[in-house]
Formats: structure tokens, sequence, C-alpha cells
């Protein structure tokens, strides 16, 4: 991947943070951005020149297209379109605020519509690749996870949709929707919530963000070059999972706890 130009969104931390710091060891120059400045200039700091920090709101189609401007001006050109920045968001559909729904909307879905648009004629001619940061939230519902699950399914369609209508033109779109992984947008919950997430994964753990950079790493390189349309579910084994109960664990707790 050596001398190749990535744009990441949301690169300030988290999965951003660790495809960035991936990608850049490969010898990938990365625009970086995020509306977190702060942080983005530390993570420029400790990658050095590869990485270009770029301020920018991706809630704001100026913004969104001027991110992508920039790659360009200052690269000279895009080969990776990483759309990873994102936001959660808890709430039934009855009391939800509209607004939140917007923004939600705006920030996980268009977005990665707005910076894919402004991106792909420039991915054409050098025949790059996008990567869309989904979620397992695309593949299922949440209890009041309203608008995530309905921005992260769409993520998901837009992805198939931008892969057969850009695949002739040798642009190869996909997703990976991570299940639960260790960053700040999941730090913080109470421990009984952690618990609750944990205890339904098939592995027993969070994943980390580091797992969900080599996938994407692996969908941008050239070791993914006849694979386009798809949604790569790093969870841990949950999608795998109907949710139906545990037999032998609830076996195993009865002869424990019987005398
Ligand atoms: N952590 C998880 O369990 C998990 C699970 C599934 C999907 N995801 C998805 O992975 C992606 C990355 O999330 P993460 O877990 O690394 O979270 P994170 O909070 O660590 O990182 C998200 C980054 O996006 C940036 N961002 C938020 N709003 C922005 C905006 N308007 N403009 C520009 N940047 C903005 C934040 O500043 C932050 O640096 C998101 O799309 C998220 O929905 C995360």
């Amino acid at each position: 991947m050596q001398n190749k130009i990535a744009l990441i969104t949301g690169a300030a931390s988290g999965i951003g943070a660790a495809t960035t710091r991936r990608l850049v060891g490969e010898g990938v120059r990365v625009l970086a951005v995020d509306i977190d400045r702060e942080n983005l200039e530390s993570l420029a700091a400790e990658l050095g020149a590869a990485v270009h920090p770029h301020r920018a709101d991706m809630a704001l189609r100026e913004e969104v297209e001027g991110a992508v401007a920039a790659a360009l001006t200052h690269f000279g050109g895009l080969d990776i379109l990483v759309n990873n920045a994102g936001i959660g968001s808890f709430g039934r559909a009855g009391e939800l605020d509209p607004e939140e729904w917007r923004r939600v909307m705006a920030v996980d879905l268009d977005a990665v519509f707005l910076a894919s648009r402004a991106a792909l004629p420039h991915l054409v001619a050098r025949r790059g690749c996008i990567v869309n940061t989904a979620s397992i939230s695309g593949m299922g519902a949440d209890y009041a996870f309203t608008a995530y699950n309905t921005a992260k399914a769409a993520v998901i369609n837009l992805t198939r949709a931008m892969a057969i209508d850009y695949a002739r033109d040798g642009v190869r779109v996909n997703a990976v929707s991570p299940g639960y992984i260790d960053t700040p947008l999941v730090s913080g919950m109470p421990d009984s919530i952690t618990h609750g997430f944990v205890s339904r994964i098939p592995m027993a753990r969070a994943g980390r963000p580091e797992e969900i950079a080599a996938v994407i790493r692996f969908l941008a390189s050239e070791e993914a070059s006849y694979l386009t349309g798809q949604n790569l579910a790093v969870d841990g084994g949950i999608t795998a999972h109907t949710g139906q109960p545990d037999i032998p664990r609830i076996l195993a707790d009865l002869t424990e706890t019987t005398p």
C-alpha cells in the first residue's frame, strides 16, 4: 500500500485512529479528518508528516466536500476513502427529538454519501476504493437505538449501491460492521450495561479498535481485489447467534447451584 493516499474520517479516536496508525505503518499518507482538533493534532504529532490533520464537521456538506478537496490539494490525489466518523443515539421513535434524528442521519449517513460523491471522480481516476464503517446495529435492531439502527442499515445498502454502480470503473466499495468495540464511543457506560453487551458475545469480550483497523486495511488493499459490495461483521460472533438461550451454560449453572 506504499504511497497510497487515504482520507479517514473520525480519525482522532477509536477505530479511525487505529486505522490511521495501521495504514501509515504500511506506507499510506493520510488526510486525517475529525471535528476534534486536539486529538487530531496529537495523532499527527505522533505519526509525523504522513498524516495531515484536517478539522471538519461531517454534519456540514461544505465541510465534508472541503475535506475531500483538502486531500487532493495536500497530497495530489486520493486512493482510499474511509467513511468512519459516527455518533451514537439513544431513544425509541416515539420519544426521539427530530433534531437528534437529523444530526445522526447527517453524520452517520449523509456524510458517507457526500464524501463518496465528492471523492468518486478521483477514485475512478486512480481505481481506488471506499470502506465504510457501518455497524452490526445496521444488520438488526437494538432496543432504543432507532436513529443509529436506521442510519447504519442505510450505510450498508449505500455500500452495495455504490459498489455495483462503480464496479466497471474499477472502484471497490465495502463496509465493515463492528460489534462491541472498546472505544470512547462505548466507554463510560455503567458496569451493568458493559456486562450486558459482553455477556451476549460468543467470544466473551469486547473487540479492540486494532481488530477493526486490520479488516479495513484488508478491504482497502489489493488482497481484496475481487471483493466489492460486501459488509463484513467483525463482532466476536454475535451476529452468528440467533439470540436464543445458551442451554449448556444454563444446565452447567443449574448443576453448580444444585446441592
Ligand atoms: N465502538 C463500537 O462499539 C462501534 C460499534 C459499531 C460501529 N461503530 C462505528 O465505528 C465508527 C467509529 O467509532 P468509534 O467507536 O471509533 O468511536 P469514537 O467516538 O472513538 O470515534 C468517533 C470519531 O468520530 C468523530 N466525529 C463525531 N462526530 C463528528 C463530526 N460531526 N464530524 C467529524 N468527526 C466527528 C469523533 O470526534 C471521534 O473522533 C463510528 O461510525 C461508529 O458508529 C463503533
